[in-house]
């Protein structure tokens, strides 16, 4: 592509030298997933659009730029200013590059429980980055959202905000929509991404529709997610889903919504990057599975593009990371493991647990009809889909405290409750279980990254007889 041709500078003009790195935002490839086409039967055209070949490794550039260019034309942004947005992750770093090229001084606001890397990230590209303690209210003057209110106001800065801000879709809208069409003459005839702040899914299908309004879009979405009905929460994949509408939500454009797992999120990311030699993160794999879903019911002319975000990169030490998996009992490490040790017991038990507004009455008396010393403390439950632990009551705990004041029998058990319990994969090894209850009464067990049982001593104990006496 002759880049050079559209610069003011006529010593380009001929060449393929872009003028600067913002021209090399978008006109990112499409390439096939032929590997795992062939794999799962497809018969139509599965395609992905690699937002990896943007100069900040995702798709998030393009809005960077779009809502940088609008500010400078709503007079938001004057020369030398200062960019103030609460971010980590790829957004930043757009914000960050389009802020390099053009002059402005970027101030990223983030959580003390964001990764280092990501900190050095942004740094490295000459932006400030201020981090806030995680464990405030977000009315505290020391949160997250505090601080970056009170640096807008301080440094007369404009704050993008990605999740209101209309040049978010608007970018995919100029760009994003019109490469597909083009990419595939035409002839796409479905749609896929995961939606976070829905600029990308939005902003595209609003072109497409215009130029074909038979498009099928789909949207991609973690389980737990409000946008595929969930109460918002809790999932682990990075960048998707919410637990509010984002002003780009319009669900008058999406023919359908796939909720996709965790646990199959991110083994899809570890399939594509090793079946077909890409490297995606979670929400790339969580739109993956919904596009083999969506290519499988596809008719053989049907071209289907499936929205990759990012790369893997970002995501070694979690997605990549065995052990991590196999933490949250997403992969299996032995045959003979915790999952073993369970089934020992009978059927899966059941997990016992008490919400945090529930009395420690309630609690003992639960406790006493199961005959166990330990209740987790979590919200949203049943299903385990949604639920969100916050803690956990041990008898030892509970003895103590009523016994220093008689009236804690009837506070909400989430005054006395103590820390989470250390989590085990299902997948993992005895060993490591009977290491971890070395130092803790129970250990909680994960199973597709969510809370299937609880395992005390006793329960190893009788396994290990078991085992012993099976010879
Ligand atoms: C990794 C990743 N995937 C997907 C998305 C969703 O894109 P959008 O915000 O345009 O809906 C984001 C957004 O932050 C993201 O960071």
């Amino acid at each position: 592509m002759a880049w050079g041709s559209d610069s003011a500078d006529t010593r380009l003009h001929g060449t393929a030298i872009a003028d600067s790195v913002i021209d090399l935002i978008g006109n990112t490839p499409l390439v096939r997933l032929k590997r795992i086409s062939e794999l799962e039967g497809i018969t139509g055209v599965l395609t992905m659009k690699m937002e990896t070949t943007n100069p900040g490794g995702s798709a998030k550039d393009r809005p960077a730029l779009e809502m940088i260019l609008a500010a400078e034309r709503d007079g938001l942004l004057l020369p030398g200013g200062t960019i103030v947005e609460p971010t980590s992750g790829n957004t930043g770093v757009g914000l960050a590059i389009v802020a390099a090229q053009r002059g402005y001084t970027c101030v990223f606001v983030m959580t003390d429980k964001v990764a280092p890397e990501k900190v050095s990230l942004l740094r490295a590209y000459g932006a400030e980055v201020v981090v806030c303690p995680v464990a405030v209210a977000p009315d505290d003057p020391t949160s997250y959202y505090k601080v970056a209110e009170r640096l807008t106001h301080e440094r007369n800065a404009f704050r993008p905000n990605q999740y209101a801000n209309p040049a978010n879709p608007q970018s995919h809208y100029n760009t994003t929509g019109p490469e597909l069409w083009r990419q595939t003459g035409g002839r796409i005839t479905h749609f896929v991404a995961g939606a976070g702040t829905c600029g990308s899914i939005t902003g595209t299908a609003r072109y497409l529709r215009e130029m074909n309004p038979s498009i099928r879009i789909i949207a991609a979405d973690p389980v737990g997610s409000v946008f595929s009905g969930g109460s918002g929460r809790p999932y682990l994949v990075e960048g998707v889903g919410e637990d509010f509408f984002p002003a780009a939500w319009d669900a008058s454009l999406y023919d359908e919504i796939i909720a996709i797992s965790d646990e199959v999120s991110f083994l899809t990311a570890r399939r594509v990057s090793r079946e077909e030699g890409i490297l995606i993160g979670g929400s790339g794999g969580m739109a993956v599975a919904a596009a083999i879903q969506v290519a499988k019911s596809a008719a053989p002319d049907d071209i289907v593009v499936v929205f990759n975000p990012d790369s893997g990169r970002g995501y070694l030490s979690k997605v990549f990371d065995d052990g991590w998996m196999a933490n949250f009992g997403f992969l299996r490490e032995c045959e003979q493991c915790v999952g073993a040790m369970l089934a020992s017991r009978g059927e899966t038990p059941e997990l016992l647990y008490v919400n945090p507004s529930q009395t420690v009455r309630h609690a003992i008396d639960l406790m006493r009809a199961h005959g166990v010393s330990q209740l987790v403390v979590c919200k949203n439950t049943p299903p385990f889909a949604n639920a969100e632990v916050s803690g956990a009551v041990d008898e030892l705990d509970l003895m103590d405290a009523i016994f220093r004041d008689p009236d804690v029998l009837d506070t909400p058990v989430d005054r006395v409750m103590g820390p989470k319990l250390p989590t085990i994969g299902i997948g993992q090894k005895v060993e490591l279980a009977v290491e971890m209850l070395d130092s803790a009464p129970a250990l909680l067990v994960l199973s597709g990254g969510r809370p299937l049982s609880v395992m005390t001593r006793t329960d190893v104990l009788a396994y290990l007889q078991a085992v012993v006496d099976d010879g």
